[in-house]
């Protein structure tokens, strides 16, 4: 899996967010994406999801353009804000989860990844009972259930106290070294201690930097 992204603009009406980004994804690779509030992170994870419509030639997925892309299963999304989504019809975090998996995950993969994600004993709940921080463990998990080859967390600690905080990047860490590409995005400065291999940074005044940590040369580039 290969994201490449090329000379990326993007503007709400006249309002430009992002200008001229350019950068590269493997997989395995672990993006970080820092920046202050409004900076325009979220507005770049929806270019690359498809939410943002960008021109052809902007964005590619193992060479195939963004505007024709369609295998869409093979990202796993929890967005930052949760007021897209409706509850208004009540069901159990279990049927939810049921409901989600568009592959066939079987009962006890299902099991394993809620214990992974420590919401185990929420399983019979009602989805309109549980705390924020609940709410996005049960997103994630939703996340990977059709088995992504890339995870993308928009802000996922914003509303998870320090302890599951920690917690919470040791899981993302384990399933990075299982080979999953992450995509983790923060407000927060605290990045030294995730085990990220690229960091994008967006300044919010269209300025942008992707730097590569550590700076091993991979075998082809030379
Ligand atoms: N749907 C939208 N329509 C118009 N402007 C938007 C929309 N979404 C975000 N913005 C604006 O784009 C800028 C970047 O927002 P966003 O990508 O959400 O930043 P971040 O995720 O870094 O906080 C902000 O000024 C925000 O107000
Ligand atoms: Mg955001």
């Amino acid at each position: 899996m290969q994201i490449n992204i090329n000379n990326l603009s993007f503007a709400y009406g006249a309002k430009t967010i992002i200008s001229n980004l350019s950068l590269t994804l493997n997989s395995g690779d672990y993006l970080v994406i820092r920046g202050k509030n409004g900076s325009g992170k979220s507005t770049f994870i929806k270019c690359l999801l498809g939410f943002n419509q960008v021109k052809a030639g902007m964005i590619f997925y193992d060479k195939v353009d963004i505007t024709a892309f369609k295998s869409w299963t093979r990202f796993g999304y929890v967005s930052q804000s949760f007021d897209d989504f409706n509850y208004e019809f009540p069901i159990t975090v279990g049927e939810l989860l049921q409901i989600s998996s568009l592959k066939k995950t079987n009962e006890s993969d299902r099991l394993k990844l809620l214990e992974k994600m420590g919401i185990f004993d929420i399983i019979n709940q009602n989805i309109n009972s549980l705390s924020g921080g609940q709410l996005q463990r049960v997103f994630i998990v939703r996340a990977m259930l059709n088995n992504p080859e890339v995870l993308i967390l928009d802000e996922p600690t914003a509303s998870i106290d320090k302890q599951n905080k920690i917690f919470f990047y040791n899981t993302i860490e384990e399933l990075h070294q299982a080979g999953l590409t992450i995509v983790l995005i923060t407000h927060n400065d605290d990045i030294e201690e995730l085990n990220y291999t690229h960091l994008l940074s967006m300044y919010g005044d269209l300025t942008t930097s992707f730097e590569e940590r550590g700076v091993e040369v991979k075998e082809g580039v030379l």
